[in-house]
């Protein structure tokens, strides 16, 4: 008889585990957690469940690799930081988490929300819903920081701050991308992961992730990409090619400097991709 081997936590199966049976418990949670804090909807008043698979798989790294530092590139209303310090503390891995975004901890944003079953659309802070709806225990692990990533990355990196996973999932223009996993390299502790969202090449904001996958094989040993988006909980917005993620590890540098003149230069570029999308642009049309 053939011996099967078991699988490595090295070598976790990330694509394949998201529609997985043995996912339900966390499937409730992220759920849960989802209706508060990750819910979209459109002009029309349609909610769709936005990529909560995003947490499936931050549950899935924490499991695996149990990172003790966690830098998260976009708070928005939390659905991927506060499902980390949930899954940290179901996985017994302890991790301080720290998130970035433009908006500050009180500066109130549109928010999505269902609260007893009943969905709507509220105009609250993060501070507001997550004291109301939120677990503390969820939170305590966190330090929000506020501003552009341009100058709370780079301040990060002055400190000789690092870390074990770093999400990045803030500006998903070109720019925003490059800069952000540029610094994300230079954040990033020996052994760490890089997890990217919105690896969505049929769509003009996914243009940024997919242009820097051949830039990062350069620093990374393994880069994956895998489907994410409706695959558990569904509301896919291209149901034939979902947006996914890009998984970074086993990274090749251990000591890397940033160019502030190259970033100039993809500001330049990111501008120019722009322009691609505008139809006034484009050599072709309807006599
Ligand atoms: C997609 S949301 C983040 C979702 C969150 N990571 C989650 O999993 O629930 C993107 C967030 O990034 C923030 N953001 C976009 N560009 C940014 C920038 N250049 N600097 C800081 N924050 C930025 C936005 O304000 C927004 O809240």
């Amino acid at each position: 008889m053939m011996k099967t081997e078991p699988e490595s936590p090295a070598e976790p199966r990330r694509a394949g585990w998201l529609q997985s049976a043995d996912q339900a418990g966390c499937r409730d949670r992220i759920w849960k957690l989802g209706l508060l804090t990750g819910l979209k909807a459109d002009d029309a008043g349609a909610f769709t469940p936005a990529n909560f698979e995003r947490a499936l798989v931050l549950d899935r790294l924490i499991e695996l690799h149990r990172p003790a530092r966690i830098l998260e590139i976009g708070t928005g209303r939390g659905l991927g930081c506060l499902s980390m310090a949930e899954s940290a503390r179901i996985h017994a891995a302890p991790a301080r988490i720290t998130t970035l975004d433009f908006l500050p901890a009180n500066a109130p944003q549109r928010w999505p929300i269902e609260i007893g079953g009943e969905r709507k659309i509220l105009h609250a802070s993060r501070d507001e819903i997550w004291s109301r709806h939120i677990d503390a225990a969820l939170t305590e692990p966190l330090t929000q920081i506020a501003g552009p990533t341009t100058r709370t990355m780079p301040a990060l990196a002055r400190e000789g701050a690092k870390f074990d996973l770093i999400f990045i999932d803030a500006g998903h223009d070109l720019y925003s991308v490059v800069h952000d996993l540029t610094y994300g390299v230079k954040l990033l502790a020996p052994g760490g992961i890089i997890l990217m969202d919105d690896f969505a090449p049929l769509e003009e904001f996914g243009l940024g992730t997919c242009v820097v996958v051949p830039q990062a094989r350069r620093f990374f040993r393994k880069v994956e990409t895998f489907p994410t988006e409706g695959l558990v909980f569904g509301g896919a917005v291209q149901p034939d090619a979902p947006r996914g993620m890009v998984l970074l590890s086993e990274p090749i540098a251990q000591d890397v400097a940033v160019s502030r003149v190259r970033l100039l230069a993809w500001r330049l570029a990111g501008f120019i991709l722009r322009l691609c999308h505008a139809p006034q642009f484009f050599p072709l049309r309807k006599s």
